[in-house]
């Protein structure tokens, strides 16, 4: 079946639970199923040797699962107003994927939680879509008819979701983040399957 690769890092678990929103969002669209995968995290000291399967949660995406999905999700905590390393260093381990240009043409769709309402939501969304451009893909944000971007008080912009974790990281993911973040899972499985759905492959 044709999926949606929901490809996130997350360190406290926020970016995580919207992967899974995201993820319900694809799986309420028919002929479609989302798969969930991680990145490890990175080491600026040496080479850091992980374990092929991690301990918990989802496997660790492969450029393999990158390669074969109608489309993409990617989530990230905001790190100092851009994309965290462990994701990005996956991405840029993707340029056999960009020189085939195999991505061109895909939906993909981003999504984000910070600690702080001002602290780069908007420029961490809108950075995460500068390689997926490079690579073709067709980047899509959510549209104003999904009423819980004028309604929220924490997270939600049209680049993509994001949510609003705390100082703590111990906000809940709100209604409307929520609700948002099923909305981007469900536009983008939408799209995938009016491009072609699984004749990615
Ligand atoms: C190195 C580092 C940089 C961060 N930079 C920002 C930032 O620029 N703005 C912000 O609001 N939060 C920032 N944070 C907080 C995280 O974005 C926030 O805790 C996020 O919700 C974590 O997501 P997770 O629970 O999925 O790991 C930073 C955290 C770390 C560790």
């Amino acid at each position: 079946m044709a999926y949606i690769l929901v490809l996130y890092y997350s360190r406290h678990g926020a970016v995580s639970q919207m992967a899974q929103l995201v993820a319900r969002g694809v799986e309420e669209v028919p002929g479609v199923e989302a798969r969930l995968r991680t990145v490890p995290p990175v080491s600026t000291v040496c080479e850091a040797v992980e374990e092929d399967i991690p301990a918990e949660g989802p496997p660790y995406a492969t450029l393999a699962d990158l390669r074969q999905c109608a489309g993409l999700a990617m989530g990230s905590p905001t790190r100092f107003g851009n994309m965290a390393a462990p994701l990005k260093y996956f991405i840029d381990s993707s340029s056999a994927l960009w020189l085939s240009g195999v991505l061109a043409g895909r939906p993909a769709a981003v999504f984000t939680s910070t600690s702080s309402l001002h602290g780069g939501q908007e420029s961490t969304l809108l950075s995460m879509m500068l390689p997926l451009l490079h690579h073709g893909m067709l980047v899509m944000g959510l549209p104003y008819t999904e009423e819980d971007l004028m309604l929220t008080k924490t997270g939600g912009t049209p680049y993509g979701v994001s949510h609003l974790a705390g100082i703590d990281n111990n906000l809940p993911v709100s209604e409307e983040e929520k609700r948002l973040c099923r909305a981007l899972g469900r536009r983008l499985a939408k799209a995938a399957m009016m491009l072609g759905g699984g004749d990615w492959k």
